[in-house]
């Protein structure tokens, strides 16, 4: 009991035997990673490191908003960008993955934390955490606007319809960060929530189905957040390198 004691003040102490480090370090590494290449990517260089090319958007644009009355030194994705950032900051999987990795509370199951207490998230700032289901809604908005980027990449002005490499990384990004949205949790309670009985009528019957189906996707919302996160960043990526003239895009088109 008194080694126990001892355990449980020392920040870091667990008896854990297994690498129990290596998932938050890896995580809270690819997070850090990404958020910095978005931030020099779409807000730093943004208009100066061309984001558009032949019928291809970077997704961190769309949809491209650049009113005449914003100042050229002012990146358009700041239009788009904080519905994205405000749904992964305060997606559960999200919070799960830096409050182990950046704040260390704690720092993994079983193993000591260095805050003596804890106030969950009924606290500023913490609390704007419950902001999530609002901006589920947003997304949910960026659902149709993402495949509509994804479509005009099969179209280009003057040739018409083709495809490039380009097309089917924004359509593959298309479809992972709508398997994101779709399997959020807080979707799957507002569709499945709040019933106390299933089978009670067509109405609870028809939310049983919607909710069983959502549950697949919902199962893999960490894989589904990762491999979003990844291919939105690749996807700018793949644009931004074309647009540049650093990539020439292999596509159908004798123009582009
Ligand atoms: S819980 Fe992760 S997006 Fe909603």
């Amino acid at each position: 009991m008194a080694q126990a004691t001892d355990i449980q003040r020392r920040y870091g102490k667990t008896q854990r035997v297994d690498r129990w480090w290596i998932e938050p370090a890896l995580f809270g590494g690819g997070l850090l990673a990404f958020v910095i290449y978005s931030t020099v990517s779409a807000l730093i260089l943004g208009n100066s490191w061309h984001f558009e090319a032949g019928p291809y958007l970077s997704p961190f644009f769309e949809p491209l908003i650049k009113p005449g009355w914003v100042p050229e030194w002012i990146s358009p994705a700041v239009f788009i960008l904080w519905a994205p950032l405000g749904f992964r900051t305060t997606c559960y999987y999200y919070r799960r993955t830096y409050y182990r990795s950046f704040f260390m509370s704690p720092p993994g199951c079983a193993v000591t934390e260095p805050a003596k207490s804890y106030s969950g998230e009924s606290k500023f700032p913490f609390i704007l955490q419950n902001a999530h289901r609002l901006f589920l809604y947003v997304a949910l908005v960026f659902i149709p606007i993402l495949w509509y980027g994804a479509l005009k990449a099969f179209w280009l002005d003057g040739e018409g319809l083709g495809v490039g490499v380009g097309s089917l990384i924004l359509t593959a990004n298309a479809f992972l960060l709508m398997m994101y949205t779709l399997s959020c949790h807080s979707l799957r309670h507002l569709i499945g929530g709040g019933l106390d009985c299933f089978s009670c009528s067509n109405y609870t019957r028809t939310r049983r189905k919607a909710w069983d189906i959502l549950s697949l996707a919902n199962e893999h919302h960490k894989g589904w957040a990762w491999a979003s996160l990844i291919s939105v960043g690749l996807a700018d990526l793949y644009v931004h390198l074309v647009a540049n003239g650093v990539l020439t895009d292999l596509n159908t088109w004798s123009n582009f």
